[in-house]
């Protein structure tokens, strides 16, 4: 072949992949070539994924799984001149990754942050969360408790609550075995963890325990309306390539016990009745709390199907901001963490209105640049200066509170 040959070919496929690649994003977005590569190939497995299952092939889970591994899991710092002591073990069966400050080696009451990683109730645990969970002991210097809850597909709703009940409970009731300062525990999480923090913390309170501090990351805070802005602006993006519509439909799918069809009729909040938007709507009120003016069906009926097999997404086990103001005020002082390019925007603004409006005790930071996830890409190939800048912030946060 002539030089011109070869030449022509490999501008042609360089031409091809960067059009494959190509998205528009936001002004401002932060490193968009890393990030469209990024996208463009977890889309691309989480395609395969789809059609691999659907001939029989294997399970789309096992590939997803491996690819955050690759991505995020694999790069793990370990820096003696960081002092940390790392080790895993289980607690009540519960798989934990525990990082302590060499300097605390000889305290009996440790600050302590008990972490719950994300990952749509899918995907995440210790390893793809390394890099969060050791850079969060090193920079707050307290001790980390990392917690491996149970995922659907495996696990359908509320196991991965179950799981993460057990050990905070655990650990709140016989903080002393544990070397842990019971009035010194932050609950800590990002998007799905965060859920679980939050839900857990007023779990908590009710009974009688008192966490210092609630630490969300980007949470997520309701499964009950679907259409809020950041819903309708941004899960058509496929953030990160992973948080697709048809990744949504089939968590919620695999979350209920029933594994029922989940169509995109949710979208258009289907999956509740009438009477349970007039019940729910002040809690979620777009219009109040956002200051926008925002079209929502109050009399929609609903499909029965998806009502009756999707009850559970709608109770506080699994909506946390589905309580009335009493719950709220019963909370600790709230830090949380909201990007702008993130499904789960628009939520964590309104929890922030409303404790707000409850003159409840929050610091509330948008990063107005950032997108859902990003915190996780710390080192590595893929490393994200966004994520470090976040992480310091929370950490610089927490020390404050802690
Ligand atoms: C660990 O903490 C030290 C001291 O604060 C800091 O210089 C270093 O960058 C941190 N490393 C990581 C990976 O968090
Ligand atoms: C679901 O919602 C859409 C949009 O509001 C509506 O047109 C449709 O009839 C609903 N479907 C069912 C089965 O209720
Ligand atoms: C919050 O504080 C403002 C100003 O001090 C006060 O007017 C309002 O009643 C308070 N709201 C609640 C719910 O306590």
């Amino acid at each position: 072949m002539s030089k011109q040959k070869i030449f022509f070919i490999v501008l042609s496929l360089s031409v091809l992949s960067i059009a494959l690649i190509y998205q528009p994003l936001p002004e401002n977005f932060p490193q968009p070539w890393k990030y469209r590569f990024l996208s463009f190939w977890a889309h691309l497995f989480s395609k395969l994924g789809f059609f691999a299952e659907k001939v029989n092939l294997f399970d789309r889970i096992h590939i997803l799984r491996f690819l955050y591994y690759i991505f995020v899991g694999c790069f793990q710092i370990r820096n003696p001149e960081h002092h940390l002591k790392i080790y895993d073990r289980r607690i009540l069966n519960v798989k934990v990754r525990i990082y302590e400050p060499e300097e605390l080696a000889n305290v009996d009451k440790m600050p302590t942050i008990i972490h719950f990683h994300g990952g749509g109730f899918l995907l995440g645990c210790r390893d793809t969360y390394d890099q969060v969970t050791y850079a969060l002991s090193n920079l707050t210097r307290a001790l980390v408790i990392s917690v491996e809850y149970r995922r659907v597909p495996e696990h359908y709703f509320p196991a991965a609550l179950d799981d993460c009940t057990l050990i905070t409970y655990e650990l709140f009731r016989n903080a002393d075995n544990y070397r842990i300062d019971v009035n010194r525990i932050i609950l800590a999480g990002d998007s799905a963890g965060g859920n679980l923090a939050l839900v857990l913390t007023q779990s908590l309170l009710n009974d009688g325990f008192n966490p210092r501090t609630t630490c969300l990351i980007y949470p997520a805070l309701q499964f009950f309306d679907f259409t809020l802005p950041s819903y309708r602006l941004y899960l058509p993006r496929n953030i990160l390539g992973v948080i697709t519509e048809e990744n949504f439909l089939s968590v919620m799918s695999e979350l209920s016990e029933s594994k029922i069809k989940v169509t995109r009729d949710i979208l258009f909040n289907n999956h509740t009745s009438s009477k349970d938007k007039k019940r729910l709507r002040p809690y979620v009120d777009a219009e109040k709390y956002l200051h926008i003016s925002f079209p929502f069906d109050i009399n929609q009926e609903g499909n029965e199907n998806l009502i009756s097999h999707l009850k559970f997404l709608i109770s506080p086990k699994m909506s946390p901001l589905l309580v009335d103001d009493k719950e709220l005020m019963k909370l600790p002082p709230i830090l949380l963490f909201t990007t702008e390019f993130d499904i789960l925007r628009d939520e964590g603004f309104i929890f922030a209105e409303r404790l707000h409006s409850l003159n409840k005790t929050l610091y509330h930071h948008h990063f107005p640049t950032a997108f859902h996830g990003v915190h996780l890409l710390l080192y590595g190939p893929l490393k994200f200066d966004i994520a470090y800048e976040m992480i310091e912030h929370i950490a610089r946060k927490i020390r404050e509170n802690l």
